[in-house]
């Protein structure tokens, strides 16, 4: 076991490699942290204990494992967290109305109910953290997307548990500022990681949306082209989060900036020709075939 540090400590959930938090822990170290990352399986995070970071399994759905890790870090730094930064998360796309209820409910494990438990769990580690009176704040950054605020089609269930990460977030941001703790909610863009695989996408002959399926995995595949890697994700986001103790809420990745600007300024559905145009909802002949199927499902043609 690392023998405890002056370094500032930082635990990150969802580290597996290739993805957003393992390259965050990378940053997170170069920067003199010392961070414990964490992911479902120890051997997703070989490259960070090669390089001397210290990992640690954790299921964000399991309160067992959660309260076993919280222990461990305890123990490991004399009971003190610095930053909590709560990454892990899952991508299940599938049409709102034929989306399967136990992927559905998995993935809000993971994205919602997961992170609360990690926030009160880790919460007294923070509180403790305050009596460390460095200039930064015990910090909590939560992970939402810019899906939040976007209606993308075909992802519904997901964009509504980062809907409910950044309101949970936000408001947790004003429970714990009277505890001398920070709250940060990340509105994440687009970033090139396995979150979204066009493999995954899989509506099936018989759903009403079957014709624009080959769509859907085309948009997932110029996603991955065309968005930042988790390497300069990394870049960006770690100076925000070391940074100014006011900065509250951070907007990065591919798409961030305009997301950020038209949500501020546009009227709420000045997004919908960019989200419908990807799956050919702009597409009149297209809309007429779904609309048809529709029909046909329930017997009126
Ligand atoms: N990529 C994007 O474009 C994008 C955009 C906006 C927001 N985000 C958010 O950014 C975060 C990181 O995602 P990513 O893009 O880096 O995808 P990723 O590479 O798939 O990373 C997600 C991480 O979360 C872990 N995870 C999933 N379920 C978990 C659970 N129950 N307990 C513990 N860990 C769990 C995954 O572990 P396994 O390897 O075991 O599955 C993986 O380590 C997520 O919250 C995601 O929603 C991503």
């Amino acid at each position: 076991m690392s023998p405890a540090t002056d370094k500032r400590s930082i635990l990150i959930t969802g580290c597996s490699e290739g993805g957003a938090g393992n390259a965050l822990a990378l940053e997170f170290a170069a920067q003199g942290l010392r961070v414990f990352a964490t992911a479902r399986s120890l051997k997703s995070m070989s490259n960070l204990s090669e390089s001397g970071i210290e990992t640690f399994a954790l299921d964000v759905t399991a309160q067992e494992s959660i309260s076993a890790l919280k222990d461990e870090i305890a123990k490991r730094t004399g009971g003190t967290l610095d930053i909590l930064y709560n990454n892990a998360g899952s991508m299940y796309e599938a049409p709102a109305i034929e989306a399967d209820p136990s992927q559905v409910r998995k993935m809000f494990d993971a994205n919602v109910f997961g992170l609360f438990d990690v926030v009160s769990t880790f919460s007294p580690l923070l509180i403790a953290a305050t009596a460390h009176k460095s200039k930064s704040m015990p910090t909590i950054i939560n992970v939402a997307s810019i899906l939040a605020r976007l209606p993308f089609p075909f992802a519904s269930a997901y964009n509504a548990t980062k809907a409910a990460v950044s309101v949970y977030s936000d408001t947790l941001r004003l429970e714990l500022a009277p505890l001398g703790i920070r709250v940060v909610t990340l509105f994440m863009g687009e970033v090139s990681t396995k979150l979204r695989s066009a493999d995954t996408v899989s509506f099936g002959p018989d759903s009403l949306y079957a014709d624009v399926e080959g769509k859907v995995k085309e948009r997932t595949e110029e996603s991955a082209r065309v968005s930042m890697t988790p390497a300069a994700l990394a870049k960006q986001v770690v100076p925000k989060v070391l940074g100014n103790n006011d900065v509250s809420y951070i907007w990065k990745g591919t798409n961030a900036f305009i997301v950020w600007l038209l949500n501020a300024v546009g009227p709420r559905k000045v997004f919908d020709s960019t989200m419908m145009g990807p799956v050919q909802f702009d597409d009149k002949n297209m809309v007429k075939r779904i609309y048809e199927r529709g029909q046909r499902f329930v017997g009126l043609l």
